[in-house]
């Protein structure tokens, strides 16, 4: 089937703020205890960081990692997690009911990062505590020196600050599974207080407000108004979280996701601006896609865990070749609203539904790693408005749906430009062309492509390449008209340079 693609390098969407392709960690399950720390193994470092871990984070290049939770945040006492490890406390984490014993904590996250190459994004507790802690915590990790909570820090070996930017305020505090879930006003009021002294202890941080915990939720859109209502001038991003699952087993509707998330995000664009129009405000309030991914997998398997284990298998989805579509899909929405949606974190990042997987012998990459590696290794530029002309079809929960899924990006500095696609058509290859003629010199560098003829073949530790990456020589560009084929049921990075 045809498809054409539209571009004009006078029509941009935006810069693509590199946060887009952040991750999370969150202490659940093993993402922490045996993802990226396990003190006493082979492959880890001086201080517990497992290497062959933080080898593939380096290779997805994360920019940022949002830490500690997620759900876990909404119980947490930082200061539990620094100091000497031996005088640290083990808690009940009422959020996935297990132990969490403190041995890593915000110091070796801190360290961790820069071994990984990421910034921090840090979320303060709002649930069972306020603007006080949060307050603290920041001191702690941002002050200089010469204060109480500023000289705790120095005390336990980190001279200088972690001079963190990025600041969530609390988590999916909508959601009754939270603790200290709140309403829209009261969480609005609690999140503009701590949103205000944290500004005043540090002008140059960024604040995220939470915005419902998905699309589906009851008070989805009152939520975003009211809470933007109340702290619209203390915060700079509302978040967003969504995942998919395939449930009924409907490749096709399942790959329709990616719509409904393109909906979500015009939604919430429209709330944003709704509350700046009301209060004659100065300002954009960005999006911040702070949880997204495919989850579902794992859901009955963990029906089975015990209470009060410590780090156990926990939302550990192995991920087929299917959901690698969808989020290269899901990437590829993203970019498209590059305009507003100016940090996002695939989550999460090692064991956890995630890109990575462990085991006490190894480390691999999930099918869902590829997409996400090549978008932040390659995704680097402007938006490109990107016009597509493809057929479409009927999909059970979203309707009409195009059946080519794509972006283009320039970087106008190294010039070059890199198509991402997702062929959803389940039968036919797309056969695609593009007028290229306004960027001049440029030469088809590499066409990557993922495929596989099971929909639902995974990687395992045992064959971690079941579904890896393959190039394409379809990839032509003659007389400045690009043509290509995107094969069936594929994922495609083109590289012009
Ligand atoms: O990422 C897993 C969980 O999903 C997070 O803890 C929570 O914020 C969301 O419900």
């Amino acid at each position: 089937k045809k498809a054409e693609i539209i571009i004009d390098k006078y029509f941009l969407t935006g810069s693509v703020d590199k946060r887009i392709y952040g991750s999370f960690i969150e202490h659940l399950g093993r993402a922490v205890y045996g993802g990226i720390y396990q003190e006493g193994l082979a492959s880890s470092d001086e201080q517990g960081f497992r290497k062959d871990t933080l080898e593939l984070v380096k290779e997805l290049e994360v920019p940022i990692v949002r830490y500690p939770g997620g759900n876990f945040v909404s119980g947490f006492h930082w200061e539990d997690s620094v100091g000497p490890k031996a005088l640290r406390p083990a808690r009940t984490d009422l959020a996935w009911r297990v132990i969490e014993t403190n041995q890593f904590g915000l110091n070796e996250f801190a360290d961790w990062s820069k071994k990984a190459g990421s910034e921090m994004m840090m979320a303060v507790n709002l649930g069972t505590r306020g603007p006080e802690d949060a307050k603290n915590l920041l001191e702690y990790c941002n002050f200089e020196g010469g204060t109480y909570y500023s000289d705790l820090r120095k005390s336990h070996g980190y001279a200088k600050p972690h001079d963190i930017k990025l600041w969530c305020l609390g988590n999916e505090m909508d959601g009754k599974w939270q603790m200290g879930h709140k309403t829209a006003g009261e969480y609005g009021r609690i999140a503009s207080e701590t949103a205000r002294m944290m500004k005043w202890l540090d002008p140059e941080i960024e604040t995220v407000a939470c915005g419902s915990s998905s699309l589906t939720m009851p008070t989805f859109g009152d939520w975003e108004y009211q809470v933007l209502d109340e702290c619209y001038d203390e915060v700079d991003y509302l978040s967003l979280h969504q995942y998919y699952g395939n449930r009924s087993d409907d490749t096709a509707d399942f790959l329709a996701c990616s719509k409904g998330m393109d909906d979500f995000i015009s939604g919430v664009v429209s709330i944003c601006d709704a509350v700046k129009a009301k209060k004659h405000g100065g300002k954009n309030i960005n999006l911040s896609f702070d949880e997204w991914n495919v989850w579902y997998h794992s859901n009955e398997q963990d029906k089975e865990i015990k209470a009060w284990d410590q780090a156990p298998h926990q939302l550990e989805d192995v991920y087929n070749f299917e959901d690698a579509l969808l989020v290269g899909s899901m990437l590829i929405t993203m970019l498209r609203h590059a305009d507003r949606v100016k940090v996002a974190c695939l989550a999460q990042l090692v064991n956890v539904i995630a890109p990575i997987m462990t085991s006490d012998t190894g480390a691999w990459r999930q099918t869902i790693f590829y997409p996400y590696m090549h978008a932040s290794v390659y995704g680097k530029g402007t938006v490109l408005m990107t016009q597509i002309k493809a057929p479409v079809y009927e999909s059970r929960t979203y309707g009409t749906v195009s059946t080519l899924d794509c972006v283009c990006i320039w970087d106008e500095e190294a010039e070059a430009v890199t198509i991402f696609a997702v062929n959803k058509d389940l039968e036919d290859d797309a056969e695609v062309s593009c007028d290229f003629r306004q960027f001049e010199g440029y030469q088809v560098e590499e066409h990557i492509v993922l495929t596989h003829d099971d929909m639902k073949a995974v990687n395992t530790e045992a064959a971690p390449d079941t579904v890896s990456p393959i190039h394409s020589e379809a990839s032509k560009l003659e007389n400045g008209i690009f043509s290509t084929v995107f094969g069936r049921h594929s994922w495609n990075v083109v590289r012009l340079v």
